[in-house]
């Protein structure tokens, strides 16, 4: 008998870390998937394993590898999920809520890998899917840490997969775009919001939440994921989706003011007529 191959997924109490736990499990492998509270598990998740697990916490993290090893004796493949949003201007987002978010998205990344390169050195072989964002390509409005931990993630990963690929290690970035899921509602605002940027974010939160309800279907960036873990030579980015596609080619190739202008657009931003400095403020000019 072939055994089955043997994945970790983070995050798989709703959304992407969901769908992709439950394609993985349809697909053959052995699934565990991590929950910070278990116990309040919303329906079944047919043939996944649930581990605790908060990954800013190295106990946390050691114990849920622990755990993993004890009941299957290997790790093939790890899917780095968990994450959170914060929707907020920078200047009104507080050092401490911008390091919470990095705490998350990208050392949450960084502890869980760490923590598993020894056992797939030792194994000869390891898959690592690391979820990204298209704002790990193309930062936005108002989400501008969020989009700053993502773009961590993707050089990260980029390094990462030059240094461990000697060791049959492979690692990829799948890269959605806005996909229906409890992201809105498990995200984060600004703890001490400033009334000059109300206006603006509240329009751009408005944007978010609707492209979000008309979001992929995240069992389509399951099947993604699915595809960098079990291509024989994966590759290190996967725009997720229609939407992050055609943004992954337009980012290359497309002139950065029609990007500029289609994402002010998108978030519902006015965009100054001109953008010359006030008339006062002009080098070598009178002041009238
Ligand atoms: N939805 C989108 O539009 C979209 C687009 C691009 C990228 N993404 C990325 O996709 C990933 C999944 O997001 P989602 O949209 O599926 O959102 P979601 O439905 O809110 O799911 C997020 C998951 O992350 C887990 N999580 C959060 N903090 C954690 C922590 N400290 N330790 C362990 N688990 C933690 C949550 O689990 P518990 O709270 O149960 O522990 C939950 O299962 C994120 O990395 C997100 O940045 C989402």
């Amino acid at each position: 008998m072939i055994d089955k191959k043997v994945a970790l997924v983070t995050g798989v109490s709703s959304g992407i870390g969901r769908a992709t736990a439950t394609l993985l499990s349809r697909r053959g492998f052995r699934v565990f998937g991590t929950m910070r509270k278990p116990s309040e598990i919303n329906g079944p998740l047919e043939g996944v394993e649930l581990v605790r697990l908060d990954v800013r916490d190295e106990e946390s993290v050691r114990s849920c590898l622990r755990t993993v090893l004890d009941q299957a004796g290997r790790i093939d493949a790890l899917v780095n999920n968990a994450g959170y949003t914060l929707i907020a201007s920078l200047e009104e987002t507080s050092i401490e809520e911008a390091k919470d978010v990095f705490e998350t998205n990208f050392f949450g990344v960084l502890r869980m890998s760490q923590a598993l390169l020894p056992i797939m050195r030792e194994q000869g072989y390891g898959r690592i899917a690391n979820i990204s964002s298209v704002l790990g390509f193309l930062p936005a409005p108002y989400q501008g840490i969020y989009a700053a931990s993502k773009h961590a993630l993707e050089g990260y990963s980029e390094s990462l997969d030059h240094e461990v690929r000697q060791f049959g290690i492979r690692v990829s970035v799948i890269e959605p775009g806005f996909t229906r899921t409890s992201i809105g509602q498990n995200g984060q605002l600004a703890g001490q919001p400033l009334v000059a940027y109300a206006s603006d974010r509240n329009r751009v939160l408005d944007a978010i939440r609707e492209s979000i309800a008309k979001g992929e279907d995240p069992v389509r960036v399951a099947s993604v994921v699915m595809e960098a873990l079990t291509s024989r030579s994966p590759r290190l980015r996967y725009p997720a989706g229609r939407e992050a596609k055609f943004l992954s080619l337009l980012r290359r190739f497309a002139p950065a003011r029609l990007l500029d202008n289609g994402l002010r657009k998108q978030f519902g931003l006015q965009t100054p007529r001109s953008s010359d400095p006030p008339p006062d403020i002009r080098l070598g000019e009178k002041v009238p």
